[in-house]
C-alpha cells in the first residue's frame, strides 16, 4: 500500500500557503521537517487546556499534564519497541549524544570509534574527550572490513550515523552492532537521519544506544529522544542533575531515580513532548516503510532525470543508486558555488533546499570538496516537486556550462 500524498498534505497548513504567489517546495527535511495540523493543535492543547507542571503538584491540571507526557513516552516507546523506561526525553540528538559522551565512564588510554563521515554533534563531543586523554579513532564510513579492523581492546565506545546528512547513504548497522558487542564495547546509533525515514526496531538493531530529533519527524523544534537499553546502564554515570533526577536529598548526600527521570533534569518541554507523541502516531499511521518507498521512488526521479549530466556537470554525492541514498540528492554543478545553486532554486521557485558543508565539516575538509546543494524529502513531497527539481536544476545547468 502507498502513501495519499494529497490527502497528506491537506494536514500541513504550510503547504497551502504561496510566496510570491507560487507554491512552496520544501526540500529541506533534513534539516527540519514541516508539521501536520495534529501536532500543532496538540502543542495548544497543552498551552490552552492544562499549561502545568508534570509529576509534582497533585492539583487538576498538574495530573491531566502528567498524563499526557506519560502517554507521550508509551506513544515514543511504542514506536521504537522500546521499554518506556529506555526513552530519555531530549532537545535534539546533540543532546544525547552529549549525555552518553559525558556519562559513559571511560578510563584514560581507552578509546572512542566513530566514522569519517560524522555530523559535528557526533564528532566534537568525542573530540572534546581528548582532552582526557581517551583516544578518538575513525573507520570509514560504510566500510565494515575497515570497521572491524579498528575495534581492538581499548575500544570501549563506538558511536556512528545510520544515515549520513551529508549524502544519504547508510550503513548496516545491525551488523555493527554485533561487531561491537562481540568486542565488548557499547554502540550508540545516531538515528538523526534514519529515524524520520525507515522503521527503527530498537530490539532488532540491538543497539546500548539510539539518539534521534523529534523536529526532523514532524515533531516541534528542540524535541528529541535517547533510546538508552535497560541492559546498558551499567558503566553510565549522570549527566545534568537536579531537580526530577532524584528521590531524596540531604545536605550531603542524594538518591537519584531510576531511568529514564535521572536523566531529565529540570522542568521539560511539556508542550514539545506531547507533541512528540503526536508526531509519531501521525508517522506510525502513514507507515514508515511507505514514507522509505515513496522518498525512494522521489529520489529515483531525480536521480533519473539528471542521470545525462551526473558525471558531466553535476557531481553527485553519495552512491550513484538512488535506492542507497533514502530521500537525500546532495550535489554540485560546475562553476557555481553550492549556495548559488540553493539561492537561485528558492528565488525562481520556491524551492528550499540547504546548501554548505551541512555541519559534516571534517568530512568535506579531508576530501578537498567546498560542500554541496542538498535536497531532501519527506512524505508530503510530490513527484511533480522533484519533476519540477529536476527542470530547475537542468535550467541551471545550462547556465553553469
Ligand atoms: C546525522 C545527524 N546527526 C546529528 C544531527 C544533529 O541534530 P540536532 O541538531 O537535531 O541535534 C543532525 C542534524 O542534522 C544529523 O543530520
Amino acid at each position: 500500500m502507498g502513501i495519499n500524498v494529497n490527502k497528506i498534505r491537506k494536514d500541513f497548513p504550510i503547504l497551502s500557503k504561496t510566496i510570491d504567489g507560487k507554491p512552496i517546495v520544501y526540500f529541506d527535511n533534513a534539516c527540519q521537517t514541516l508539521r501536520p495540523v495534529q501536532v500543532l493543535n496538540k502543542i495548544n492543547e497543552y498551552y490552552n487546556e492544562y499549561p502545568a507542571c508534570v509529576g509534582r503538584s497533585n492539583h487538576k491540571l498538574s495530573e491531566k499534564a502528567t498524563k499526557e507526557v506519560f502517554e507521550a513516552r508509551k506513544k515514543v516507546s511504542k514506536f521504537f519497541n522500546a521499554k518506556e523506561n529506555e526513552i530519555i526525553f531530549t532537545r535534539n540528538t546533540t543532546e544525547g549524544i552529549n549525555l552518553i559522551s559525558h556519562a559513559f565512564k571511560l578510563n584514560e588510554g581507552e578509546s572512542v570509534l566513530i566514522s569519517d563521515k560524522e555530523h559535528n554533534s557526533n564528532l566534537i563531543p568525542w573530540l572534546m574527550l581528548r582532552k582526557k586523554r581517551i583516544n578518538v579513532r575513525f573507520f570509514k564510513f560504510g566500510d565494515i572490513e575497515d570497521f572491524e579492523s579498528k575495534m581492538d581492546s581499548t575500544v570501549k565506545l563506538v558511536s556512528t550515523a545510520h544515515v549520513s546528512n551529508m549524502d544519504g547513504t547508510s550503513q548496516p548497522i545491525e551488523k555493527m552492532v554485533k561487531i561491537a558487542h562481540d568486542n565488548k564495547a557499547f554502540i550508540l546509533i545516531d538515528a538523526a537521519q534514519s529515524a524520520p525515514h525507515r522503521q527503527i526496531d530498537v530490539r532488532k538493531i540491538g543497539a546500548d544506544a539510539i539518539s534521534c530529533s523529534g523536529h526532523k519527524m514532524l515533531g516541534p523544534s528542540g524535541t528529541g529522544m535517547l533510546y538508552l537499553s535497560e541492559k546498558s546502564t551499567q558503566n553510565m554515570d549522570l549527566f545534568m542533575t537536579g531537580g526530577e533526577t532524584v528521590i531524596n536529598s540531604t545536605y550531603d548526600d542524594v538518591v537519584f531515580e531510576k531511568m529514564p527521570n535521572r536523566y531529565e533534569a529540570g522542568l521539560q518541554n511539556y508542550a514539545g513532548i506531547i507533541g512528540l507523541g503526536e508526531a509519531v502516531e501521525y508517522l506510525k499511521k502513514v507507515g514508515m516503510n511507505n514514507i522509505e518507498e515513496h522518498e525512494k521512488m522521489l529520489n529515483t526521479i531525480m536521480t533519473e532525470g539528471l542521470k545525462d549530466l551526473i558525471g558531466d556537470n553535476i557531481q553527485l554525492l553519495g552512491n550513484p543508486e538512488p535506492k542507497l541514498r533514502s530521500g537525500i540528492f546532495s550535489f554540485n554543478l560546475k562553476g557555481m558555488k553550492y549556495h548559488e545553486v540553493s539561492l537561485i532554486l528558492d528565488k525562481t521557485r520556491n524551492i528550499m533546499i540547504r546548501s554548505g558543508q551541512h555541519c559534516v565539516h571534517s568530512w568535506f575538509n579531508a576530501n578537498r570538496i567546498d560542500g554541496s546543494a542538498r535536497a531532501s524529502l519527506y512524505l508530503y513531497n510530490t513527484e511533480e516537486e522533484a519533476k519540477s527539481f529536476v527542470e530547475a536544476v537542468r535550467k541551471l545547468s545550462s547556465f553553469s556550462r
